[in-house]
Parts: structure tokens; C-alpha cells; sequence
């Protein structure tokens, strides 16, 4: 797909179809009232019949008179007080997935709508609504199946048509750059959920390895895939006792952007840390049936660092970065862990495993362990990690926690220029004791009151250095097709370390 910046009218937009984003009740003045003259007044007259309420993500199709556009697609942003980057990304994500089905090859997308009501330029809008197209054009049935009929329209060209003065007077690169940045970061959270998205007998913790040491050949990243001879050599304890009870050994992936020993602009290496579960059956602590299938999603947490390193890498080369990603299926084998067992992890403290589903943890604090004896001196990481956040939160945010407090401003700010919705959560350090084991340091789990919170707690014990922590088991997938997504996994979170990252760059 080639990106264009059209300084120009959107009534003069050569393509076959213009998206028209309208913010709130559409009034027609302005610019909006000369489209509407222009393109034969259709859009007045469906205003007129109710149907351009506007409301967030409605679309309607029109003609456009003898406008070299062929047709018109107006996409509703909801009101203007709530617009926000996420909106706008959702908004144009809507636009390519209402043309399912369309051969489209030629799309304009009128930014100046979105940037007016972004209030950040054109160069931002640009960056949103691109990545929104990008998003918008994933299709998980393409993953297995030929048949892509009924697929959004893999578009040649992308308009981005702005009168915008600035843009006029030379701005034109910087709204391309921005465009093109966009697209490197939605082709990650593409990336990302396509390999998320996929089955569990089709991607094991090797499967994970072979893919992320085929991206890390393609962008020029060393790979470390440590097996489960080394891990016990090692000492990483938890994370092997969750892999025993699958015939698919565990497979810790390491990945690195820049020289060994290299520290960013900041003076950091950050490491993103990613759960990787290749199945949770929840192993003997063994899950009900209903809705067991969607934890083929469990290692959601992995491929979004995974793709977050390729992400960063591209847009910043060198980049001095680490991904870590601990892969393991949880299985009730004959040689699983058993509630009850003790075992010790990579930092020392010896763990009693009273529930084999409170696996995420475990795979999570040796890998954060390694991450610090590797040279890590901040900890990003990303987890499907409990259902209680989805009780607390729902899947449109995601819940957060993080210390030291400057390390939670950092990544609030980073969530907030990628678009994204965070929610910090307390470290209630009295309920530290509701997780005391009788024979060994702690418990994987506690009693459920505040479980959220002493899932926090846990992994809190597994860094001495500024840490992130990032739920994502409610936000990652959607149960159900939105007009901005379809079902699966969503790539959320993906830009937030993205943005993170790029803080040390340059
Ligand atoms: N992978 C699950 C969390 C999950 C649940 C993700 C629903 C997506 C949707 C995690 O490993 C888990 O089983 N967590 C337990 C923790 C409990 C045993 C302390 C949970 O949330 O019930
Ligand atoms: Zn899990
Ligand atoms: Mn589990």
C-alpha cells in the first residue's frame, strides 16, 4: 500500500471511494456544506432522514454526484469531547472493515475532521488513522482459510487528502513520516495477533521460538532461545514447573535490539516481558470446560513483545532493547506440577505452587529474574494474567501496575501517546500476607479477596529494579466483532511498549 499527503479539498480527492469522518451532529457548513453541494447533496438528505447521527463507528455509504471519487463512506466519531487518539484510530479502522467484501484500490481519507477535533495536527491524525486503516484490514480468517472474499480490501494507495495551511507551507513530510510510522506500528499489532490468534496444536512454545527467530532474521535482531536443559541449569524453577505437563517442552525466547551491554539515550536497557502460554488447561488446577478454547489466547502477552521488539527496531534501528518471552503449555501430564509443590526460582525464593492455574506468575518472575541478570535495568510486562481484571475493568481498559511512581509516569505517558487505555491498580503490600506459605517463602495464590492485587504482589517479588505490570487478559481479545475489530486478539498494548521504547531513542 503507498501513502500519499494530498494537499487539497476533499471534493477534488481522486480515488474510488472518500472516507468523510464527521464528529458529533454533522452540521453543514464550512467545508463539510461544499462537499455536500459539491458530491449532489446526498448527505444532507441522509441528515435529513436521521441516518448521519454520527454515533461512534456508524457508517453510511453514499453517491457522490460527479465527484472523481467514486462514492463516499461517512464514519461517525461519536462526540467531539470524547474524541480521542484511540477514537480516531477505531474510526478509520471502521472505514476498511465496512468495505469487506469491496474491491476498493484506491482510498481518501479526509484527515482535516480529525486532526481539528484531535487538536494535535495533521502529522498525529495521520499517524492514528493510518495505523487504524492498517488494524482494520486484519482478518483472522485469512490465517487458515484460502477464501478471503469477504475480507476489508487489501487498498494500492491511501490518500491522506488536508488542506491544513501548515501542511500547505511544508509539513507535507512530516504528516508522510508520521503516515508511515502509523502504518510500522499497526503492521506490528497485525503481527502480533496474528500469531496470538492462531490454534494451540499449530503453535507450540517451539512453534513460538521458530517465529520470533524468523522475525528476528528478517529485522536484524539476535535471538536466544534458552531450552529446558539450560533453564534447569540455570535454576529457573517456576517456569519449568509449568511446562512439565505437556509433551511440548518450554522454551524461554530471548531477543535483543542493539550491541550486548548497549544502553538507550536514557541510559537504559528495557526489557519487555511477555507471557507466553501456549495452552492453559489451568494443568491440575484444571479450568471448566466453558470457554476453555480461548486459552490458546494465553500467549498473547508473548507475541505482543515479540512484535513490539521488530516494532521498535524498525522505527529506531540499534535501538539498544530486550523481549523476553517465556513459552510453556500448561497441561495436567503425569508429570505435572502438583498443587503443593515447592519449588525455587531463578531469584531464590522458594514457591508453593497451591494452584497450577496461577501459572503466568510463575513463568513471568523467572523471566523477569533473567531479564535483571541480563543487563535489564527497567521491566515492561504483559500478561493475560487473571479474569479478575476483566471483573474489575471490562475490555476497553487495561489494568496497570507499576513502581516506582516517576516509571508509572512514563508509561501512562507512553499509553496515552500510543492511544491506549490504562488503568492503574495499588500495590496493597498488607495483603502480602494472605499469600505467607507454611513451608515455603510464599504462595502463587492467595485467598481470592484482592486476588487482582496479590497478582501485582506476586510479581513484585521478582524485581529489585523500576517495573510495569500490564493485565491484559480482558483487553487483548474480543469475544465478539466490533465495527473497529473483529473476534481475536486486538494487538492491544502493543503500541504502549512501542512508545515506551522510543523514549530512549535518537
Ligand atoms: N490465563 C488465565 C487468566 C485469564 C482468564 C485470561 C480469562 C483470559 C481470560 C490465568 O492463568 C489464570 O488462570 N488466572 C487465574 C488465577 C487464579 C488461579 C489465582 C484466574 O484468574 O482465575
Ligand atoms: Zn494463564
Ligand atoms: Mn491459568
Amino acid at each position: 500500500m503507498q501513502i500519499r499527503v494530498v494537499i487539497g479539498q476533499p471534493w477534488e480527492a481522486v480515488a474510488d471511494l472518500l472516507v468523510v469522518p464527521v464528529l458529533g451532529e454533522p452540521t453543514f457548513t464550512g467545508t463539510l456544506d461544499e462537499l455536500d453541494r459539491r458530491s449532489g447533496g446526498e448527505l444532507r438528505a441522509l441528515a435529513a432522514l436521521g441516518e448521519l447521527r454520527a454515533k461512534a463507528y456508524a457508517t453510511v455509504l453514499a453517491a457522490s454526484g460527479d465527484l472523481p471519487a467514486g462514492r463516499l463512506l461517512v464514519v461517525g466519531g461519536g462526540s467531539a469531547e470524547g474524541f480521542d487518539r484511540e477514537t480516531a484510530r477505531r474510526q478509520a479502522a471502521t472505514s476498511i472493515r465496512r468495505l469487506a467484501g469491496r474491491s476498493v484500490h484506491t482510498l481518501a481519507y479526509w484527515l482535516d475532521p480529525v486532526a481539528d477535533a484531535l487538536g494535535e495536527g495533521a502529522a498525529v491524525a495521520a499517524d492514528m488513522v493510518v495505523r487504524g486503516i492498517v488494524e482494520g484490514g486484519f482478518d483472522p480468517k485469512t490465517i487458515y482459510l484460502d477464501n478471503t472474499d469477504a475480507a476489508p480490501p487489501a487498498l494500492d494507495e491511501l490518500l491522506l487528502v488536508t488542506a491544513d495551511a501548515a501542511a500547505a507551507a511544508g509539513a507535507a513530510a512530516a504528516i508522510a513520516a508520521a503516515a508511515e510510522r502509523g502504518r510500522i506500528i499497526g503492521e506490528g499489532s497485525n503481527i502480533a495477533r496474528r500469531l496470538a490468534n492462531r490454534a494451540a496444536n499449530d503453535v507450540s512454545p517451539q512453534v513460538l521460538a521458530d517465529e520470533a527467530t524468523a522475525l528476528a532474521a528478517t529485522y536484524g535482531l539476535a535471538i536466544d532461545v534458552i531450552d529446558e536443559k539450560r533453564a534447569a541449569a540455570l535454576g529457573m524453577g517456576m517456569f519449568l514447573a509449568v511446562g512439565r505437563g505437556s509433551d511440548n517442552p518450554p522454551r524461554m525466547i530471548v531477543m535483543r535490539s542493539g550491541p550486548e551491554g548497549a544502553r538507550d539515550s536514557q541510559g537504559r536497557l528495557l526489557a519487555m516481558v511477555g507471557k507466553g502460554v501456549c495452552f492453559d488447561s489451568g494443568g491440575i488446577s484444571i479450568k471448566p470446560a466453558d470457554r476453555m478454547e480461548e486459552m490458546k489466547l494465553d500467549k498473547t502477552g508473548a507475541c505482543t513483545v515479540i512484535a513490539a521488539i521488530v516494532t521498535a527496531a524498525r522505527l529506531a534501528p540499534g535501538i539498544p532493547l530486550l523481549a523476553i518471552a517465556p513459552a510453556v503449555e500448561n497441561m495436567p501430564g503425569d508429570h505435572a506440577t502438583r498443587p503443593g509443590d515447592i519449588v525455587k526460582a531463578l531469584n531464590g525464593l522458594h514457591v508453593d505452587i497451591t494452584n497450577t492455574d496461577a501459572e503466568g506468575r510463575l513463568i513471568l518472575g523467572d523471566a523477569m529474574t533473567y531479564a535483571e541478570q541480563i543487563g535489564a535495568t527497567h521491566l515492561v510486562d504483559v500478561a493475560t494474567l487473571t479474569g479478575a481484571v476483566g471483573r474489575a475493568l471490562g475490555h476497553m481498559v487495561t489494568g496497570a501496575f507499576a513502581t516506582p511512581d516517576p516509571w508509572w509516569t512514563e508509561v501512562a505517558a507512553a499509553a496515552d501517546r500510543a492511544g491506549e487505555r490504562l488503568w492503574r491498580l495499588p500495590l496493597v503490600q498488607d495483603y502480602r500476607s494472605e499469600m505467607d506459605s507454611w513451608t515455603g517463602d510464599m504462595t502463587n495464590s492467595g485467598t481470592v479477596e484482592g486476588s487482582l492485587v496479590k497478582s501485582g504482589l506476586f510479581l513484585e517479588s521478582f524485581r529489585t529494579v523500576p517495573w510495569a505490570h500490564l493485565d491484559i487478559a480482558a483487553t487483548s481479545y474480543y469475544r465478539k466483532a466490533f465495527p473497529f475489530a473483529p473476534r481475536g486478539a486486538n494487538g492491544a498494548s502493543l503500541a504502549t511498549l512501542v512508545e515506551l521504547a522510543l523514549t530512549g531513542a535518537g
